[in-house]
């Protein structure tokens, strides 16, 4: 069974794109190949600024093509959440811009040459307890002001009875992995430029132009879109901003039976549900990242309730991702801070296919100087939110908290010959805080337990043998490779030994 890879990513087995190497000149640089790069630079090579896109892995392998491929505007009580915080022509620029996500994402589907699994169905939000019920209809209520029309209803396509649902029809699915190459293939029809394996280590504004660098390569541009789940190169203090969570997805064949329509939950535990060939897909089990909740087991109880509710033959993949969610819940899309030459787009709330979508639309348009009804909502050079300023602070102090507490940690941390076998820990050596892990085998693996983005002590994530830093969101190999931003530096390698 894969435990890395989801199951849309599985099937794609498309050669890398050369990385980058020597010197570039471009009118736009992306960097970063998910949802939100890759639609990004498809959009602006479309209209004809001429786009180079940096991906430091492989594109569409960051959250979206770990994501569960919903594509829809219904998400969760997002609605009721913003009209409460924003108001109407916020949570109605929101709404209409998601919505109209869902049909740039069949336009693009049916432009491609590949199957990208993209099927219209309906989207419930559901609840199994009674007192949740008047949260599906508060929703119901809001989607409606706003312009998205739903249904309320008992009848789902479900397993089990429901004592209220919210549907919305004519929402979509995909398979990411191959919907994300569809995306690079028509991008590259276009004349647009991609290099894999090329991340980038540094972002250089000067007066005239962007100067982005990787280990080998430097592209000069014009702008520069940083589209990165978190931005790495950050010109707004979006890090602070932002809240990162991981969950879990397991994908299952069934001996019989099956969904048609995509569903979540309201209340807890989430359980995000969607069909795939022969089987389904369950995702849930959320929590902040680098926190001890990272462990195997989370897996283990989205098994335990698939096998409750389906006819389950067996489990073929595992996986997890990874999201931010802004601190006033809208995303971040537009120029970054008072940057004149970099953009960004983030903060999408776990629903990034349709939100990323929406953005790459509303910075094609920035750069073209048209008119676009939703960047309001979006703006990333807001700061004007009170509420949002306020848990700012809140969030600062709480982050503070923690590098205090990473401190008093290190002192009573346990030694490294302590550590068993597919056991990792922070470890005490010489007074340093080490991240230490012995593999299978028994081979000690230690790097510095202090994150390269702004220095809080990594967490042990078991369930992916990784190190994973709770402030910000960070997440590093064993072996201190950078998996996921807005660090782009290694943890520091450090020798260490087992004591004779
Ligand atoms: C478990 C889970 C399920 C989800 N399901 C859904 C769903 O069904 N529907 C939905 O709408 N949303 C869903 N989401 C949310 C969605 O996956 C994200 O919002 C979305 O994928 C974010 O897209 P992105 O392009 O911003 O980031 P990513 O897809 O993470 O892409 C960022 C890319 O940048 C690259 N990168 C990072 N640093 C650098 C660097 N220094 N240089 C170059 N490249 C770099 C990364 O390798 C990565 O490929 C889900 C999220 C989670 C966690
Ligand atoms: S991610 Fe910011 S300090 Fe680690």
């Amino acid at each position: 069974m894969s435990q890395r890879e989801s199951v849309w990513l599985a099937g794609v087995n498309d050669p890398p794109r050369p990385p980058l190497r020597g010197q570039v000149a471009s009118g736009v640089v992306v960097v970063g190949g998910g949802i939100a790069g890759m639609t990004t630079a498809l959009m602006m090579q479309l209209d004809g600024l001429d786009v180079v896109l940096l991906e430091a892995e492989r594109i569409g392998h960051g959250s979206s093509g770990n994501s569960t491929g919903k594509v829809s505007s219904l998400h969760g009580l997002a609605y009721t959440e913003l009209m409460d915080r924003h108001g109407y022509e916020k949570t109605q620029m929101y709404a209409e811009a998601n919505a109209q996500a869902v049909e740039v994402v069949a336009t693009f589907a049916e432009q491609m040459e590949r199957d990208c699994g993209f099927v219209r169905c309906p989207a419930y939000l559901y609840t199994r307890s009674a007192e949740l019920v008047q949260d599906i209809r508060d929703e119901f209520t809001a989607a409606a002001h706003v312009g998205l029309t739903g249904e309320l209803t008992t009848e789902t396509d479900l397993p089990f009875g429901v004592e209220e649902a919210l549907r919305f029809d004519d929402q979509a699915r995909i398979d990411v992995g191959p919907y994300l190459m569809g995306l690079a293939d028509l991008f590259e029809k276009a004349g647009g430029i991609i290099h894999e394996h090329s991340r980038a280590m540094n972002l250089d504004e000067g007066l005239n132009n962007v100067t982005v660098t990787t280990s080998e390569g430097t592209v000069v541009a014009e702008r520069a879109v940083v589209a990165t789940l978190i931005p790495v190169f950050d010109r707004g203090g979006y890090f602070a901003r932002m809240k990162p969570s991981r969950a879990y997805g397991v994908a299952a064949t069934l001996k019989s039976g099956g969904l048609e329509a995509v569903h979540i939950n309201v209340g807890s535990p989430t359980r995000s549900t969607r069909p795939r060939e022969h089987g389904v897909v369950v995702v849930g089990e959320g929590h902040p990242t680098g926190t001890d909740d990272a462990t195997p087991g989370r897996w283990g109880e989205l098994e335990r309730w698939a096998r409750e509710h389906f006819d389950v033959d067996t489990f073929e993949y595992r996986w997890s991702a990874q999201d931010y969610t802004s601190l006033d819940g809208l995303p971040y899309v537009g120029r970054a801070g008072a940057s004149r030459r970099v953009y960004v787009a983030t903060g999408f709330r776990k629903w990034g296919l349709s939100n990323g979508t929406a953005g790459a639309q509303i910075l094609t348009d920035l750069f073209m100087e048209r008119h676009n009804p939703w960047l309001e909502a979006f703006d990333a050079s807001r700061l004007s939110d009170l509420a949002s300023v306020e848990k700012l602070v809140k969030y600062s102090a709480n982050v503070a908290k923690h590098l205090v507490g990473d401190r008093i940690a290190r002192l009573s941390a346990p030694e490294v010959e302590t550590l068993e076998p597919g056991e990792g820990r922070i470890v005490r050596t010489d007074g340093d805080a080490v991240a230490a892990y012995r593999d299978a085998s028994g081979e000690l693996h230690c790097v510095s337990a202090t994150c390269t983005h702004l220095g809080c002590t990594v967490q042990w994530n078991g369930a992916e043998t990784s190190w994973d830093c709770p402030c910000h969101g960070s997440r590093f190999d064993v072996d201190g490779t950078v998996l996921a931003g807005p660090a782009v530096k290694a943890l520091e390698a450090l020798e260490t030994h087992d004591e004779e």
